[in-house]
């Protein structure tokens, strides 16, 4: 990974690409402009949806040039971390909810060489991370219940997102914004202090691997948006 900023980054989540493509989607996502590419695992028990686990991370790995970002929601976690550090993950979130020990999962996560992430849910508050702000490389604020592309942005998040952004101060910590996150969204959390921000069916809708224009404008258009709202 490049050297902390808070610049505004785009992650499309791999979550809405066509899952028989993950190569050619995730090529296709990063020559349109994508800044990093969020990989989504779940268990079927921490959310109610299954998606992929180590192998697949893997193998998707070499077609990644830029940053990959694999946001865990899967409990329990920290037998996985290995794994998923060996499939090469750059970042690592896991989730404040996956069990009680999110300190021992957070150290796990940097012994294992990758950037620690906490991810947060909506109906969860801030008191939870005061102690581990020291030992993150990442906060994702969830703002959909987790489990599912396409879901409505839950808007009592932004107060979240401003008073966890006043709690980081100067610490080199990434906010990433998950779900919902459309060009109507996502100033709302740009203005509020987010950096990264994922998108699944806002970046996918439209394209396709044979027509990957309409990845690259919705994108652009993600961007601006934020951008504007700084
Ligand atoms: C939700 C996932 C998200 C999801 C975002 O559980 O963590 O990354 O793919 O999808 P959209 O952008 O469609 O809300
Ligand atoms: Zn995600």
């Amino acid at each position: 990974m490049t050297s902390f900023d808070r610049s505004i980054k785009i992650a499309p989540s791999i979550l809405s690409a066509d899952f028989a493509n993950f190569g050619q989607e995730i090529r296709a996502i990063e020559a349109q402009g994508a800044d990093w590419v969020h990989v989504d695992v779940m268990d079927g028990h921490f959310v109610p949806n299954l998606t992929f686990g180590p192998p697949l991370v893997k193998a998707i790995r070499p077609h990644i040039k830029t940053v990959m970002d694999v946001h865990l929601m899967i409990s329990p976690v920290d037998p996985y971390i290995d794994a998923f550090a060996e499939a090469g993950a750059d970042v690592i979130s896991a989730h404040l909810e996956a069990g009680p020990h999110v300190h021992r999962t957070l150290q796990a996560i940097r012994g294992a060489g990758c950037k620690a992430g906490l991810a947060i849910n909506p109906g969860s508050g801030l008191d939870g991370v005061e102690y581990l702000l020291d030992m993150i490389d990442l906060v994702c604020v969830m703002t959909v219940n987790p489990g599912f592309g396409g879901q409505k942005f839950i808007h009592s998040q932004i107060d979240k997102v401003k008073t966890l952004r006043a709690k980081i101060g100067d610490r080199p910590i990434h906010i990433e914004i998950d779900g919902g996150i459309t060009p109507e969204t996502a100033p709302l959390m740009a203005a509020a202090g987010a950096d990264v921000l994922v998108a699944g069916s806002a970046v996918f809708k439209g394209g396709s691997v044979e027509n990957p224009e309409p990845y690259g404008a919705n994108i652009r258009a993600i961007r601006a948006a934020a951008e504007a709202a700084r």
